[in-house]
């Protein structure tokens, strides 16, 4: 039986209480100010430039990776709270949706205000390349635009944990205990909201799980990075895939991979109808793929590369 939306968020919104309770519990108060080394500012002449030696990163040296990975870690954030109105729109069923939108909304928001600031006091990347594309990706709308509760959550589970992944492996490549203290912060959060959709997707399964192994297929297939639409996104994707911080092999072997078979158990499924065992056939079959990508591009790499987080 496939449930109406909904019916499901109807189903679902007691779980989604619990689970928006046990958010408030885990979660900390935090203020981004009291991250960020003020005291390494300085002021910016209007319509100056910037170079790499103007950073003040603690005495590191940063690389070409740690700048992209920031660069698109801290772009990816700013664009975030512009998800609001198409989760809103597949979620707002009850309050407990809509307040849990709010508050990761905000959550999300106090990320970007972190990272930025940080950047900007300790001139790690260029401030005016940055605003430009800020521009650039909010104006650019690329938000994801789920059709279900089901994809929804799927989506925002993977998303939370990948983006967990790439900042704290941001923070370990940039050599800078104040910067890895700001990345680690946000890691933090990500944990937790990735427990909130993760237990959703666990949920929704029981639930309904036809609807929710055929979704997830949809999701696991299509999936690319919250970044898309930064400028220049493919390419510092790829820099930060070469240097490990985040790449096919932590997308299987860190994501993927652990969700489908160990967290949601999905070969273990019963009950499903031929549509859904169909998708559970294509969705194992696409977690083996990316699992023999990630060995080629792990044994084409060798050890040149430390396997961060
Ligand atoms: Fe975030
Ligand atoms: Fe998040």
């Amino acid at each position: 039986m496939t449930l109406s939306p909904a019916a499901l968020l109807s189903e679902l919104e007691p779980t989604a209480a619990r689970l928006v309770e046990r958010h408030l519990g885990s979660s900390k108060e935090w203020f981004p100010h009291e991250l960020v080394p003020w005291g390494r500012g300085r002021d910016f002449e209007p319509g100056g430039t910037w170079c790499p030696e103007d950073a003040d990163v603690g005495g590191a040296q940063l690389s070409e990776a740690a700048r992209s990975a920031l660069y698109v870690n801290l772009l990816t954030e700013d664009n975030l709270p512009y998800y609001f109105n198409d989760i809103d729109r597949v979620f707002a069923t009850a309050d407990t949706y809509r307040y849990w939108t709010r508050r990761w909304t905000a959550e999300e928001g106090r990320h970007s205000i972190a990272i930025r600031d940080y950047l900007t006091v300790s001139r790690a990347i260029d401030p005016w390349e940055l605003e430009r594309a800020r521009m650039v990706q909010v104006t650019g709308a690329e938000t994801p635009k789920p059709t279900s509760p089901q994809q929804g959550f799927c989506y925002l589970a993977i998303q939370e944990l990948a983006t967990r992944v790439s900042h704290l492996n941001t923070g370990k490549v940039l050599g800078d205990a104040v910067g890895y203290n700001v990345m680690a912060r946000v890691a933090f959060d990500e944990n937790l909201h990735f427990m909130f959709y993760r237990d959703m997707v666990g949920a929704c399964l029981e639930v309904d799980p036809s609807a929710t192994v055929i979704e997830l297929y949809g999701v696991v297939r299509d999936f690319s990075m919250p970044g898309v639409g930064i400028p220049g996104f493919d390419r510092h994707a790829q820099i930060i895939a070469r240097a490990g911080i985040y790449d096919i092999v932590s997308h299987h072997d860190r994501i993927v991979q652990p969700l489908v078979h160990n967290t949601w158990r999905i070969a273990e499924l019963t009950g499903l109808d031929d549509e859904a065992e169909v998708a559970r056939d294509k969705l194992l079959k696409q977690v083996d793929r990316l699992g023999r990508l990630a060995r080629r591009t792990a044994e084409r790499r060798g050890d040149k590369v430390e396997v961060l987080a």
